[in-house]
């Protein structure tokens, strides 16, 4: 198939492109580089033995999406691309609504006027709000924290309400626990912008000089150890996970089908950080902070209806996740010099 990646310069599209490319699949990413660079198709390459195509532009230009659509014969879409900063949300809204909502809204009228209608839509554990009940599964009630879960919950609704308007859709929301860790080649892997957001991007970061210190939000959640658990996923098992999906919504009856992709473990902040350590060999200073404000102490999936449904399962455990990222981490600073 011909697959077109919004958001496939980013972190977990860079991975996808990876996996779709290894299986055979042809890859057309569509990135404004808002958050990532195009030099990843070097990587990407160097990986997978073929590059991607990369073509620059924004989800909120309908012409630009239908000039892709024309110019590739593209089979489905994973849509990656959109603003995932919880707390820029908090002060950027607009701009949220306009990338999430918007460009999504875009993107869709563009694949219905091409006749493509296999999707898989980024969405996130955010869409179920506080636990209610531990593990999460699909059927947990949803709600919204902030204004970035609120576009991940207004975009589920708008798929809904599309695939009840026509049963020609093929679309698969896929909702993530916590991505992290790199490609074993330490190749690509995420670096962002500015100071991280999460925990792991962070710590990296401290492991190798680039920040001082870690400062870990609460030690006092009901939790084994006081710090918050959450489930944490290795990207190429995230990325794997896309492409079961892909096969099973080209096979299945139903127009919109969800799954969590999770391990359906939770670890600690600490158990991350001594993880990390150990398997890295590397000091990783902290401080017990403050909880962070909208924090919750425990999420973690159940990944029972992927394994059923999609045959998939993550394989990766947390050394791994560690471990690669650490390896990433050192590339970087190589390429930063
Ligand atoms: P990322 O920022 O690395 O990737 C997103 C990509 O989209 C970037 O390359 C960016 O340049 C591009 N982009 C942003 N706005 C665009 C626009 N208007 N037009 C075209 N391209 C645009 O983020 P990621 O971690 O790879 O996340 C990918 C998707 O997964 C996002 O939708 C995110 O909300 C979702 N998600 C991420 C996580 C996570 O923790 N990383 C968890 C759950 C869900
Ligand atoms: C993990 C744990 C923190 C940083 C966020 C989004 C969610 C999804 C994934 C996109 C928590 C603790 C963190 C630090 C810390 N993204 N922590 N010190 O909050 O579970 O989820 O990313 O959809 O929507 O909300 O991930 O990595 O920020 O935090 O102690 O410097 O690490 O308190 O317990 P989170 P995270």
């Amino acid at each position: 198939m011909n697959i077109l990646l919004t958001g496939g310069a980013g972190y977990i599209g860079s991975h996808a492109a990876v996996a779709l490319i290894e299986a055979g699949h042809g890859v057309v990413c569509f990135d404004n580089f808002a958050n990532s660079k195009p030099d990843v198709a070097v990587q990407v390459e160097q990986i997978a033995g073929a590059a991607p195509v990369m073509v620059e532009g924004d989800i909120r230009d309908r012409a630009a999406l239908d000039r892709v659509f024309a110019d590739h014969a593209i089979d489905a879409v994973i849509h990656f691309a959109g603003l995932k900063a919880v707390g820029e949300s908090v002060a950027l809204p607009l701009d949220y609504y306009e990338s999430n909502v918007w460009g999504t809204a875009c993107l869709l009228q563009a694949m219905k006027q091409a006749g493509v209608r296999k999707l898989v839509f980024s969405s996130s554990a955010t869409v179920y709000g506080a636990p209610q009940y531990l593990p999460l599964d699909e059927a947990h009630p949803r709600s919204a924290t902030n204004p970035y879960g609120r576009t991940k919950l207004i975009v589920e609704h708008m798929l809904e309400d599309l695939a009840a308007s026509d049963p020609d859709w093929r679309i698969a929301i896929l909702r993530y626990f916590n991505p992290v860790g790199a490609h074993a080649s330490g190749l690509i892997g995420e670096d962002p912008n500015g100071l991280p957001n999460n925990l792991m991007p962070f710590v990296t970061r401290v492991a190798s000089g680039r920040l001082p210190q870690l400062s870990v939000f609460g030690d006092d959640y009901e939790t084994a150890d006081g710090t918050g658990v959450r489930d944490y996923i290795h990207v190429v098992d995230l990325a794997q996970g896309h492409l079961a999906a892909l096969d099973r919504i080209g096979a299945d009856e139903r127009a919109l089908s969800v799954w969590n992709l999770g391990t359906g473990n939770g670890h600690s902040v600490l158990d991350l950080v001594r993880t990390f350590e150990a398997v890295n060999g590397v000091a990783v200073p902290y401080k017990i902070a403050p909880r962070r404000p909208g924090d919750v102490a425990s999420c973690y999936a159940g990944p029972e209806l992927a394994r059923a449904e999609l045959g998939w399962e993550a394989q990766r455990d947390l050394a791994e996740m560690c471990s690669s990222a650490w390896a990433f981490e050192k590339l970087v600073a190589i390429r930063n010099g």
